[in-house]
């Protein structure tokens, strides 16, 4: 009984994530979903109509996640997260219900991919 009713949970969380990942589920999705994040975890409701926002992903993740350094070119290395270009909102290349973009590529061509 409480097996197949989890197993209920688990089918309708993940096919209401099949329909706002533009029909891909996304590694970001996939990583929260591995860690029971609801609709609500980030939207604060059952049934959202608009972002929640960077404050909300702060609240968990914190204002600095590190991250690794990545070669670009040459022997030039980049912590994505730590770069000139300062403080950018997450959701600038976090796009979570869709493929993430990396900003900088507005004006480099970095081989990075946003998860
Ligand atoms: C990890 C956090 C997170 C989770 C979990 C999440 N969302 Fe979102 N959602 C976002 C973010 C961030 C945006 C804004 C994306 C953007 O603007 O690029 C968004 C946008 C949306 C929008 C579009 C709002 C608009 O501006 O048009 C809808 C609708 C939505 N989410 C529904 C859902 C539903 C339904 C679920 C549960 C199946 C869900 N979300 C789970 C973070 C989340
Ligand atoms: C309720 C808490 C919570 C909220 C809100 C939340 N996250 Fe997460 N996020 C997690 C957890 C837990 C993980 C998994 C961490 C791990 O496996 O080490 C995760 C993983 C991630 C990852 C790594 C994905 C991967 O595949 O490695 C990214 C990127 C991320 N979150 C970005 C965001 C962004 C951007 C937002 C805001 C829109 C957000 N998160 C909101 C809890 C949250
Ligand atoms: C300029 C684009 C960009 C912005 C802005 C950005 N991220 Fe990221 N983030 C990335 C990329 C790219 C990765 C993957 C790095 C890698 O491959 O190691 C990443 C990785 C992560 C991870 C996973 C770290 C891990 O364990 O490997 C989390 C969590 C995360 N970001 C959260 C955030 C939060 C929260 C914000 C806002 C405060 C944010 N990011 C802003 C590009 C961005
Ligand atoms: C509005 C344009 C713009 C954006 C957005 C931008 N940069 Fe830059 N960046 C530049 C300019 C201009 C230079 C200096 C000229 C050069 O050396 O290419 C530079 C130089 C660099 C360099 C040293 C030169 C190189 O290419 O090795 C790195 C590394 C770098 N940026 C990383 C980033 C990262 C990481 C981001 C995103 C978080 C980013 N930049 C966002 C314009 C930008």
């Amino acid at each position: 009984m409480l097996k197949s009713s989890l197993l209920a949970v688990i089918v309708i969380i993940i096919s209401s994530t099949f329909v706002f990942a533009d029909g891909n589920t996304n590694v970001i999705n996939k990583k929260h979903l591995d860690n029971s994040l609801t609709c609500k975890s980030c939207h604060g409701v059952d049934k959202p109509s608009a972002s929640p926002g960077k404050d909300t992903c702060i609240e968990c993740h914190g204002e600095v996640v590190k991250t690794r350094e990545i070669n670009v070119h040459d022997d030039v290395k980049v912590k994505v997260h730590e770069s000139h270009y300062g403080e950018i909102d997450c959701l600038e290349c976090h796009k979570i219900h869709g493929k993430g973009q990396l900003m900088c590529n507005q004006c480099h061509k970095f081989n990075i991919d946003v998860k």
